[in-house]
């Protein structure tokens, strides 16, 4: 597929967790745009751009960047007041959400962005399961029909834009067009994604898409595989690991995800296909209710 001119000059991320960091980071360095970070905690966005720092340094001690690359990249992401938030942003070409994977907080949001934002901008979601479709929708106002011209305008600028943690390992970005994103958006949005440095796969609209409809029943496998006791969480990450190559073991890579994102992502799985096949595990529900998060807050199957 021949690649469009993305024509995005600046762009707004929101969320400065794990995903929106490593996003914000990525745009700044490799596609060289002006990044916006925005999250609604001043605590995280400092640790998001205390790790930026860490992982410039690492770039340029290792020899792959040049320290005036960094600075340069460094200077591209500022940070939004908490004051101004979602306001911050008015003036980018595309806004990336990377908040939690709930949608009534994404849809919040999008109704916030399509009522604040340039209403050129590329509206794109992070989201690693929900429907874009839906989280379109919920961009056009209540007194706005979804069928007319200004509907169909202000829903086509949404599109499903799915990184990997760590973003900036991780090769990989999911393309996802909800029903109503535009040809236009979807392409631009493919473009950015390549100036970003990623190879582009595409996916339906589907709960989980591609990569999480296949990754999250694997996951919950190994994590029911421990609940009855087949073996230790270390033999089943080990055998994982050394007898398919995989990087990491199931159990030690739903930590690094996080356990509260693996459950969320699971039950918009099993609630958006009925399928007992995506149910997941109890034990998973109880460490989350435990509130044992994984590597993010220093429990789940292993310590940190
Ligand atoms: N952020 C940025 N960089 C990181 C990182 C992080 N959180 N963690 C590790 N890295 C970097 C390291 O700095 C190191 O970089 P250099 O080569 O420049 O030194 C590199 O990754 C390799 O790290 P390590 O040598 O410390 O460790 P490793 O060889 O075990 O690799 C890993 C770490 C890259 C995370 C590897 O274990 C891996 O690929 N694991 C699988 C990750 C994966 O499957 N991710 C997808 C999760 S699913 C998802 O994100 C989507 C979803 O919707 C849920």
């Amino acid at each position: 597929m021949s690649i469009v001119a993305h024509n995005i000059r600046k762009i707004g991320v929101m969320g400065a967790g794990q995903m929106g960091t490593g996003i914000a980071l990525v745009s700044a360095l490799r596609a060289k745009v002006p990044v916006l970070l925005y999250d609604r905690s001043p605590e995280q966005t400092k640790k998001g751009l205390a790790f930026v720092d860490k992982l410039l340094e690492k770039d340029v001690n290792k020899g792959r960047i040049q320290s005036i690359d960094a600075k340069e990249a460094k200077d591209r992401i500022q940070v939004v007041g908490h004051e101004e938030g979602i306001k911050g942003m008015r003036d980018v070409d595309m806004v990336i959400e990377a908040v939690s994977e709930s949608l009534p907080l994404k849809q919040a949001i999008f109704a916030s962005l399509a009522a604040e934002i340039n209403p050129n901008a590329i509206l794109a979601t992070n989201t690693s399961s929900i429907s874009i479709t839906k989280i379109a929708a919920s961009a056009v106002p209540k007194d706005v029909s979804s069928a007319s011209d200004e509907g169909k305008k202000i829903a086509g600028r949404v599109v499903g834009l799915h990184f990997f943690n760590p973003v900036p390992v991780m090769k990989l970005v999911e393309l996802i067009s909800a029903l109503q994103t535009t040809p236009d958006v979807l392409n631009r949005a493919r473009s950015f994604a390549v100036a970003c440095g990623k190879e582009v796969t595409t996916s339906k609209d589907v709960p989980g898409f591609v990569s999480n409809a296949l990754l999250m029943p694997f996951i919950n496998e190994a994590i029911m595989c421990l609940e009855k006791g087949i073996a230790t969480k270390e033999d089943i990450d080990t055998t994982l690991k050394l007898g398919m190559n995989h990087p990491m073991g199931p159990l030690q890579l739903a930590d690094f995800i996080g356990l509260d994102t693996c459950l969320a992502i699971q039950q918009t799985l099993y609630e958006g296909t009925r399928d007992s096949k995506y149910r997941p595990s109890i034990l998973l529900e109880r460490m989350v209710d435990a509130q044992w998060y994984g590597k993010k807050n220093g429990k789940g199957f292993y310590e940190y």
